[in-house]
């Protein structure tokens, strides 16, 4: 399989459409008209386009891998689809284009555009190409954060590790930096530092978007030989014949409410670089249009199969013993944690604690966090295969990360050192579209191992690098300790800085000096309670991770995290404590 890079650098001739008369097509809603224009270019290359009813089809008589989309991002979208696939959703340039996103047209003659004017500057903008350039454009891209090489990301999904590998999974738009035509873009790491961007795993299909969802190693007992058939599936252990299994869910803009979200199951046998759908969704909610981001588990206490799912304000619990006939068991949270919100992006799994351990589970919230907007909240307590006890009062809030750009964080099913890793999604649902990056949009926070730890006679969950992250550290990491009362400054030569400072307990992060603002949600000083969470002390360890445009600060080993982006017009380099 070959990954992304490789493949967009095939080298090839490009040629130009033209918009042959396309300006000509007026009034064509009812009967058809047919264009057809020859162009000269590069050695005969010929096309028709036709159009019927706002429905205009580009006839291709060369073969070439893409159709280059020229894309303005502040107009309205469009549908684009190759041959009869299904519509995609893109901001075509109306006036200008701002960049180009690649349409593969997989040896397809025919794309259909719906819904653009005949004026629009794409009819003159379309390139066909065999190459799409992926060399990086931005002055802000992560130098060691997951960014894809072009397109939106949002959540990360479906993150397991198979055969020296780990896969991150993540919600895609391969067709604009926005949010849309949700996929599962996928790529691979042998260390979860570098990773390798291959296509994307599962694409937007007549179902629906693909939403967010999770993967969970699975093999079939012996005398089965179809995943989609076998009466039970069991979890894998590592060995020849193990194969993915993933939930997403199927988000429907046309279904009516109580339908619009539904599970989907799929299976990758070949290590997630193909999937096959099992096709129709199999698990539908009991009539909220808010039934989402699946996440799978081996239930040991039941010896099946357990799903958690987030269904408005609770989460529900399904099981299963074939992965894809589902029981309801329970629900858990409804007046739990911040109030009223949304629950997302769901998560749950066991942390050592002293002689024993802790159920966690992650309930991503959006919106109406502390800070605004979306953040990742959890609960702890106890689980006996079918309910979750909480173990702190309803209105307790117990915040995983207490920066503003930590979102959907979910972990690693079948990590190999039997560690809990999460990897959040480092941005925030109030200005995520309008981050001031154009070829790609949005990148995940680093890895971080989750554990368990009291105070004062409260669980908390802490965070930390993990180990792989380590000889990154010379370059990227600054250690320092501040007083309670102290202050330290990251600035650089232009004056723009961050400010860190302690006080009443808490430590606080200021970012409203920081360089670009990209939004006034952006403007923000956010806020760790240390003494809550870390005990009292006269100073407290101080861990930051820098990378082009964004902090994570882990206070005291990690029982504290803060998560911020920045976008300072000059790397932060220098470190003070005077103003
Ligand atoms: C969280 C979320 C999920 C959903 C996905 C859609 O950020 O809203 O609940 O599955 O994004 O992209």
């Amino acid at each position: 399989m070959k990954n992304i890079v490789e493949k967009f650098a095939i080298k090839g001739e490009v040629m130009d459409i033209k918009p042959l008369g396309h300006g000509l097509i007026n009034g064509t809603k009812k009967s058809l008209m047919i264009l057809m224009a020859t162009l000269m270019l590069s050695g005969c290359q010929q096309y028709k386009v036709e159009s019927e009813a706002g429905v205009s089809t580009v006839l291709l008589s060369r073969d070439k891998i893409f159709l280059l989309l020229p894309i303005q991002e502040d107009r309205g979208e469009v549908q684009v689809r190759v041959a009869d696939g299904t519509w995609m959703d893109v901001r075509l340039a109306v006036d200008s284009a701002d960049y180009y996103v690649p349409l593969s047209l997989d040896g397809a003659k025919k794309v259909e555009i719906a819904g653009l004017a005949d004026s629009a500057a794409t009819w003159k903008l379309l390139k066909l190409s065999d190459s799409f350039d992926t060399t990086n454009k931005e002055y802000y891209r992560p130098e060691y954060h997951f960014t894809p090489t072009y397109g939106w990301m949002n959540d990360p999904n479906g993150m397991t590790y198979l055969d020296g590998e780990y896969h991150l999974f993540f919600q895609y738009n391969p067709y604009g930096s926005k949010w849309g035509n949700m996929h599962w873009g996928h790529a691979v790491s042998e260390d979860l530092v570098h990773w390798t961007q291959l296509e994307p795993a599962i694409a937007r299909d007549d179902y629906g978007h693909i939403f967010s969802g999770s993967s969970y190693i699975a093999r079939l007992p012996q005398g089965e030989s179809d995943p989609f058939t076998a009466s039970r599936l069991l979890p894998g252990d590592g060995t020849e014949g193990d194969f993915i299994a993933s939930y997403y869910t199927t988000h429907s803009n046309t279904a009516e409410p109580g339908l619009r979200e539904q599970q989907s199951f799929a299976v990758s046998l070949d290590h997630g670089r193909t999937y096959r759908k099992y096709g129709a969704p199999v698990l539908r909610g009991d009539g909220r249009s808010d039934f989402r981001d699946p996440k799978l588990f081996w239930n040991e206490q039941r010896d099946e199969w357990g799903m958690i799912v987030s269904a408005d304000n609770e989460m529900q619990f399904y099981a299963s013993s074939n992965l894809r006939e589902w029981k309801y068991v329970s629900a858990f949270g409804d007046g739990y944690g911040v109030q009223p919100r949304q629950f997302e992006c769901p998560d749950f799994f066991k942390l050592p604690l002293g002689d024993g351990e802790k159920w966690v589970m992650i309930v991503n919230v959006n919106p109406g966090c502390w800070f605004g907007g979306s953040a990742s909240q959890y609960f702890t307590g106890s689980f006996d295969g079918d309910s979750f006890v909480c173990d702190s009062p309803k209105e307790t809030v117990k915040w995983l990360d207490w920066g503003k750009d930590h979102y959907a964080a979910v972990t690693f099913s079948c990590e190999p050192k039997g560690r809990v890793i999460s990897i959040p999604w480092m941005s925030n649902w109030q200005y995520a579209n309008d981050l001031p990056t154009r070829q790609y949009r949005s990148q995940m926070g680093m890895p971080r191992e989750l554990f368990a730890f009291q105070q004062d006679g409260s669980t908390y969950v802490g965070q930390r690098p993990v180990a792989e992250m380590l000889p990154l550290a010379s370059e990227h990491r600054l250690e320092c300790e501040i007083a309670d009362g102290g202050r330290v400054i990251l600035g650089n030569t232009l004056g723009e800085k961050v400010v860190i400072s302690c006080h009443d307990g808490r430590i606080y992060m200021d970012r409203t000096k920081s360089g670009i603002i990209p939004s006034p949600d952006f403007e923000t000083v956010t806020w760790i309670p240390v003494a809550q969470l870390c005990g009292v002390k006269p100073s407290y360890q101080l861990e930051f991770w820098l990378d082009k445009c964004s902090i994570e600060l882990f206070v005291e080993g990690g029982k504290a995290s803060m998560t911020n982006l920045v976008y300072p017009s000059e790397t932060l380099t220098i470190l003070t404590n005077e103003e």
